[in-house]
């Protein structure tokens, strides 16, 4: 396409259309020109392109796709690789369907395990998300089928999502909110991101230009279209000046009529439209291209096994007391299947990602193929998925485990709990579902739990009547087989929490703050988000960020840390061994976490800064290798308005989990001492301590009558924390700071 041609071809009414959607799920394009709309669909974890038969909006009136587990499994696998895999054959299916962006994947920060959307997330850590984000994102368009990186940015909460402000300072932006973006947009280069509906301080997402202008293009070099949640923009003048591409949906000729009447009365230029158009027009010529490439044959079984070796994965081993699992399936022994949850799966949230899966395994038709003629199963609802009490069906299920050698146990969240649009109050299981646990575990010693949840439920209070707990999440269609593989040794487990378990809710980071009051929701507790909180506070959890148990054990050993260069260009090797110690072939999620004790500021105790997933036989050792940059070390500086490393010991951790350090080493990084720039807010002190206007300021405080601040240790001591322009007001003008003004004026450089 000649984009530069079809532009200067584009009348303005033309243009102003081009920036807003086409119905639904297409932008608009440009006939007479050849241009093409491009359909855009939800994601992230499957295709739910609306059923074109279909007359009326019913999110479930979706063509069949796989549904792969959901980001909050997914993010539980910690495995590059397979996400790459997960995206490209989201990809295929997008690219057979006729899809040109898929929207997805969801990278918001989960700031509370409340919010409803959580399932939709990968993580409570940035660095964990963004390297996951990008995989999903590089998989994704290495089929010609772009991604739609959202929400951009901080929306973590679906209560009062459309209007409320995320009142969040900008250091805890950068390190934890926008840092997974970040990431992915200059790693992965994704075709497009989606800003979100909140405000962030007070100015809407989809026409924030210090957010889609300032920070994601001119400082993170994005090139992409930037277009809104679906009704986000208030205001379409105002969104497409500050950086925002393509308003969806239509708005029929509501928005497209503001752009033109703006642009003839001069309130904005018309260079702003063509900037929109510019980026849409490269969008639509990226999803021609791909149009031009032989339409992909679904292998739909295919995608069934990825789906479930993705949610083998990312299923987290809890706990297994006794070593109960893996159950052997030949053994002649009984189970006792409890729990709807067995025999109708619930492995997607509610709202825009709902998916018409081609298939769903249950977990109980599944058990029962896996043990076949030697163990007798039986299975017991236990209770109503409504909630509602049922005394007949626990007692069903209590009499079942009295019988069964081992009782497995499905809980999980009901419907309507991980959706889209509302966040939960609590992160109790159902009382039904308890009350069923505690009266199998009087009747039989050997309960195994499974759960299906979109975010973390507390476990404490229930957790003492299982043997073993497994985190299956909400993963995906094929999740039900995924479970037997596990339960029976067929897959060693190696999910990692990629979201802290905690004891309570009370005990949660933004308890007090969430979900905020009229239309405010204040991040108090800044970037202690998830176990950044939890360790700066030292307080217990019920399983900590990284956690997850495998049917093997893995010894760690010869932890290396080598410092090379300084500064920007310093580089932290890391290597250390990693030995499979047990009898199973298993995978091991190796860890790294950094510490900056030195800091002048307040950090986290550790961030994690590295991981790898690594399969070893049982005795083999293998060495791993991480290297760790300078931003790694860094923290934004507001004052100094980047990123910045600070010369000190700097604690490097590796492990299994943010609290099963194995190894620990301390390494020792130069860089040009922290400056910023003075000025008449800075401190008296500061104003000595520079080289050059220090003996200006003495002579100043010297130079009143009789005065001899200036050389008073005493008082200089006393007045050094005083800022300079308080100090010339509390001297009632007398002191003298001209020749520092003159300074200021033609020395920028000074800095404190
Ligand atoms: C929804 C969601 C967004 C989705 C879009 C289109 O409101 O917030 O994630 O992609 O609208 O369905």
């Amino acid at each position: 396409m000649d984009i530069e041609g079809v532009l200067a071809a584009l009348s303005l009414e033309e243009k102003a259309n081009l920036l807003s959607g086409q119905g639904a799920w297409e932008t608009s394009g440009v006939e007479r020109l050849g241009v093409r709309p491009a359909v855009l669909t939800d994601g992230p974890h499957g295709v739910r392109l609306q059923d074109p038969a279909s007359t009326s909006f019913v999110l479930s009136a979706s063509l069949p796709a796989t549904c792969f587990p959901t980001a909050a499994a997914l993010g539980s696998s910690w495995d590059v690789d397979l996400l790459a895999q997960v995206g490209a054959a989201l990809g295929t299916e997008s690219r057979a369907a006729g899809v040109n962006v898929l929207l997805g994947p969801g990278v918001n920060i989960k700031r509370s395990p409340l919010c409803g959307r959580n399932f939709e997330y990968l993580s409570e850590d940035p660095l964990l998300t963004g390297h996951l984000g990008a995989a999903l994102v590089n998989g994704l368009q290495s089929q010609g089928v772009g991604a739609s990186v959202k929400h951009f940015a901080a929306n973590n909460q679906e209560t009062d999502r459309m209007h409320v402000s995320a009142e969040v300072d900008e250091r805890t932006l950068r390190e934890l909110y926008l840092a997974a973006f970040e990431h992915i947009v200059r790693e992965a280069r994704p075709w497009t991101l989606m800003a979100a509906y909140n405000r962030i301080n007070g100015v809407p997402a989809a026409q924030n230009s210090w957010l889609l202008t300032e920070v994601l293009r001119q400082e993170w070099g994005f090139d992409g279209v930037v277009m809104s949640d679906w009704g986000a923009v208030t205001d379409p003048v105002e969104a497409v000046a500050a950086g925002l591409d393509l308003e969806m949906p239509s708005t029929g000729d509501l928005s497209p009529a503001k752009l033109i009447e703006a642009v003839k009365t001069g309130q904005i230029d018309e260079t702003m439209i063509d900037r929109s158009v510019l980026r849409l027009l490269r969008l639509l010529e990226q999803a021609g291209s791909s149009r031009s490439r032989p339409l992909p044959v679904v292998d739909f079984a295919a995608h069934h096994d990825l789906a479930r070796r993705a949610a083998v994965e990312s299923t987290v081993l809890l706990k297994n007391k006794d070593a109960i699992l893996p159950l052997d399936p030949a053994d002649r022994t009984s189970l006792a299947v409890i729990g709807e949850f067995a025999r109708t799966p619930t492995f997607q949230g509610g709202g825009s990602s709902l998916i018409n899966a081609t298939r769903t395994d249950s977990a109980l038709e599944a058990v029962i193929n896996a043990v076949g003629e030697h163990r007798s199963v039986s299975f017991s609802a236990g209770f109503a998925l409504s909630g509602e009490p049922n005394p007949s069906l626990c007692q069903a299920a209590v009499d079942a485990a009295a019988k069964a050698d081992v009782a497995l146990v499905f809980l999980g969240l009901p419907e309507g709990e991980d959706t889209e649009g509302v966040d939960r109050t609590d992160i109790d299981l159902p009382d039904v579902q308890l009350r069923v646990l505690r009266a199998v575990a009087e009747v039989n010693d050997n309960v195994v739990v499974v759960l299906a949840n979109g975010s973390v439920v507390e476990v404490a209070s229930w957790e003492q009547h299982a043997k073993a707990v497994l985190e299956g999440w909400l993963n995906g269609q094929a999740g039900g087989s995924a479970i037997a593989d596990l339960l029976f040794g067929r897959a060693n487990p190696s999910g990692r929490l990629a979201e802290t378990v905690p004891l309570r809710l009370q005990d949660t980071p933004a308890y007090l703050n969430f979900p905020g009051n009229d239309g405010t929701v204040v991040y108090g507790e800044r970037f202690y988000v998830g176990y950044r909180y939890y360790d700066a506070k030292d307080m217990p959890v019920a399983y900590p960020f990284g956690h997850g148990l495998s049917y093997t054990t893995f010894v760690y050993s010869n932890l290396r840390a080598v410092v090379e260069g300084e500064g920007q260009d310093v580089v932290v090797r890391v290597r250390c061994t990693v030995t499979n110690a047990g009898s199973r072939i298993g995978k091991e999620v190796v860890q790294v976490y950094v510490g900056d004790p030195d800091a002048r500021i307040d950090r986290p105790t550790r961030e994690l800064k590295a991981f790898t997933k690594i399969e070893l036989a049982p005795g083999q050792s293998e060495s791993v290798e991480f290297e760790l940059r300078a931003r790694d070390l860094s923290f934004f500086s507001p004052a100094h308005s980047r990123w910045v490393m600070e010369s000190g010991d700097f604690e490097i951790g590796v492990g299994a989990s943010s609290r099963d350090l194995r190894l620990t080493a301390i390494v020792t990084v130069q860089a040009p001492p922290l400056e910023r720039p003075l000025d008449l807010g800075s401190t008296v002190g500061e104003w000595l301590a520079d080289p050059t206007a220090g003996p200006l300021l003495r002579a100043a405080l010297n130079s009143g009558e009789g005065s001899s601040i200036g050389t008073s240790p005493e008082m200089l001591e006393m007045i050094g924390g005083i800022p300079l322009d308080r100090l010339v007001v509390m001297s009632g003008g007398r002191l003298d700071i001209g020749a520092i003004l003159q300074l200021i004026e033609h020395d920028s450089a000074l800095t404190a």
